[in-house]
């Protein structure tokens, strides 16, 4: 969470900054602020997002070709201008951006009030720049020495970028725990929390790792480590295109993005999967495939929808490949001493590769001697880096806060990872094997049908707008898909919603069942068919309001449902791919129609760097 921008070079800094701070709002979006250095090192910043800095400093003297930016989502001290960054050292010589957290920030900001310093913001920052600056006069040494000695001495998570009064040629940046990317350009440098707002000027960037500081100073770029041990930037050419992460004539990105899903799950296939010759491959599984061949249990982990994700993978590995799977909130699973075994494998998922909870996780798990995969979106990104084996999504940037290309796309690469293992396994037998292969194959064409039903959902969401609950129901392979409904509609429209398996309603939620309670039933023809139509009729009998999504030609259901939302048949297990699609369109209409804001929802963030 938060987005950093910084850029030296020729280009005016604050065109560059505030640019790049849009494309990072995803990360968060309460605050916003510039540091520039023009005729001193003057910080702007705003309550709000960054359209609000914008219109601030409009009619400013910007000119500079230093700066730094940031967008923030609060962990410390509430949204408002004065915690919002940059921040000042003492002196206001020095002024940083930072995403994440120090943790022992208190107990440093005591011995800083014994000195005499004084604090204006509520923030961990403004104590970390300050300490930084303590050590700076102290031993008399360079920026990057005293940000390299104060690192040493700081707990928690950090990706920092420190820019200088006395030096207009200098940045110097560091990561433990919160991404940072250098873009090397010609004769300048962007340095941000990803890669989108660095494409549209140079595809040469340089990930940072853990640990790492880099140094920009009159043009030349260089890495050391806080050991004090100089290492050579390894620079990457970066495969990422300028319209994918823009709206491209769509109202939302959100909209745009589950539009996008045919393309993003054949992507997610491409040169992997080809039923006509059985191929079936995925070169980041390496030699560790053989690992999760024989693994005696899978744990999975992840949060938010990637969780989601790992609930329907369960059901897959399980029915494919008789493995026992057990999938895990991040957040849980690190806190609470989990029994990890010879033989277990843990595999991670996460669209941004950035949840903190997860990396801890894998770190965890990696600590007791497990072998780890990653199932992740964003290329370079921390989890992947800290996996020993995996496979990208490829479903492209996805920026709408509320995740659903990432989510279909990390279920076609579990699916395909599942078959691969069941193959090898000799759980799954040949004629089934291809079977389910030219089913995968097909999916994207059936999700551009239910795509097709958009003005259909949208009447029905006109319908439900102003219900203060909904209760999402569904069984077998469809129950997490209840769980994403639930949780798509909460996160963008504010609507109190809860998904449930269907037959759990009979323990609690049938309680809440009156004539006003709009019930979205997931009800397609697989083996729990004629048990969800009883709990539909139960739903029916207590004059629930019942919204189901149906097979198409199921005319059954039809006579029971105030509405049907008819999708293409599909094998049972690949069916999550394609009846999420209307819940997807069924949220963001909604919350449209609320007036809400779908692709930055209040208190939300996309990648959640914190704990
Ligand atoms: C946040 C996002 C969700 C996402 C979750 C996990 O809560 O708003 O959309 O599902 O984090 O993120 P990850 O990047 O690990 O999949």
């Amino acid at each position: 969470m938060c987005g950093i921008v910084a850029y030296v070079g020729h280009r005016q800094a604050h065109e560059v900054i505030i640019k790049g701070l849009k494309r990072l709002e995803y990360r968060g979006y309460d605050s916003a602020g510039i540091a520039l250095l023009n005729g001193g090192l003057n910080v702007y910043k705003k309550k709000g997002k960054v359209s609000e800095l914008e219109e601030f400093v409009k009619g400013k003297n910007l000119n500079s070709t230093i700066g730094i930016g940031h967008t923030r989502w609060a962990t410390h001290g509430e949204p408002n201008d004065v915690n919002a960054h940059p921040h000042y050292s003492s002196t206001g010589k020095l002024a940083i951006i930072h995403n994440g957290i120090i943790e022992n920030y208190s107990s440093l900001k005591q011995e800083l009030i014994n000195k005499g310093h004084t604090f204006k913001s509520e923030t961990d920052t403004e104590v970390f720049i300050h300490f930084i600056e303590d050590i700076k006069e102290k031993e008399n040494c360079s920026l990057d020495e005293a940000v390299r000695l104060a690192l040493t001495k700081v707990v928690g998570a950090y990706a920092i970028v420190i820019m200088s009064l006395e030096d207009p040629d200098l940045l110097v940046a560091a990561r433990k725990g919160s991404p940072l990317v250098v873009g090397v350009g010609k004769d300048e440098f962007f340095l941000a929390s990803d890669a989108t707002p660095i494409i549209e000027y140079t595809n040469e960037v340089v990930y940072l790792n853990d640990q790492e500081i880099a140094v920009v100073n009159d043009g030349k770029l260089s890495i050391k480590n806080t050991a004090n041990l100089p290492l050579s930037p390894y620079i990457q050419t970066i495969d990422l295109e300028l319209e994918a992460i823009e709206k491209g004539g769509y109202e939302h990105f959100m909209l745009k993005e589950i539009f996008e899903q045919p393309r993003s799950i054949s992507d997610c296939m491409r040169g992997r999967l080809d039923s006509k010759s059985g191929r079936l491959v995925l070169g980041g599984l390496r030699e560790y495939v053989n690992k999760l061949v024989n693994a005696d249990r899978i744990l999975i982990v992840a949060c938010g929808t990637s969780w989601h994700a790992g609930l329907v993978a369960e059901y897959f590995f399980e029915e494919f490949c008789r493995i026992p799977v057990e999938v895990e909130y991040a957040s849980e699973f690190r806190y609470r001493n989990p029994v990890i075994r010879e033989g277990d494998v843990l595999i991670a998922i996460s669209q941004s590769g950035e949840t903190a909870d997860t990396l801890a996780a894998i770190e965890m798990a990696k600590s007791k001697g497990a072998i780890i995969f990653g199932v992740c979106n964003v290329v370079g990104s921390s989890i992947p880096r800290a996996t020993h084996a995996g496979a990208y999504t490829h479903a492209g940037p996805e920026i709408g806060v509320a995740s659903t290309k990432a989510f279909t796309a990390q279920l076609t690469v579990l699916n395909m990872i599942a078959l691969i293992v069941a193959n090898k396994k000799g759980t799954i037998t040949e004629q089934k094997l291809h079977e389910m292969l030219t089913e995968l194959e097909n999916i994207p064409a059936k999700v551009a049908e239910v795509l097709k039903l958009n003005d259909q959902i949208k009447e029905i969401s006109e319908t439900f707008k102003d219900a203060t609950n909904f209760l999402y129901l569904g069984r077998g392979y469809n129950f997490p898909v209840a769980l994403e409904g639930a949780l798509k509609l909460k996160e963008i429209s504010y609507i109190h919603a809860e998904g449930y398996p269907a037959a759990e309603m009979k323990h609690g939620p049938i309680a809440l069942i009156d004539e006003e309670m709009p019930v979205v039933f997931i009800a397609t023809q697989d083996s729990s068919y004629e048990k969800i139509v009883s709990n539909i009729q139960e739903v029916k009998a207590r004059k629930g309001r019942v919204i189901a999504v149906v097979t198409k030609g199921d005319k059954h259901i039809a006579k029971m449902a105030e509405f049907t939302i008819e999708v293409p048949a599909v094998h049972e297990a690949l069916m999550p791919m394609v009846s999420v699609i209307p819940l997807q369109l069924l949220s963001y209409h909604i919350a449209v129609m609320r007036g809400c804001n779908v692709d930055q929802p209040r208190n939300l963030a996309k990648s959640v760097t914190v704990e």
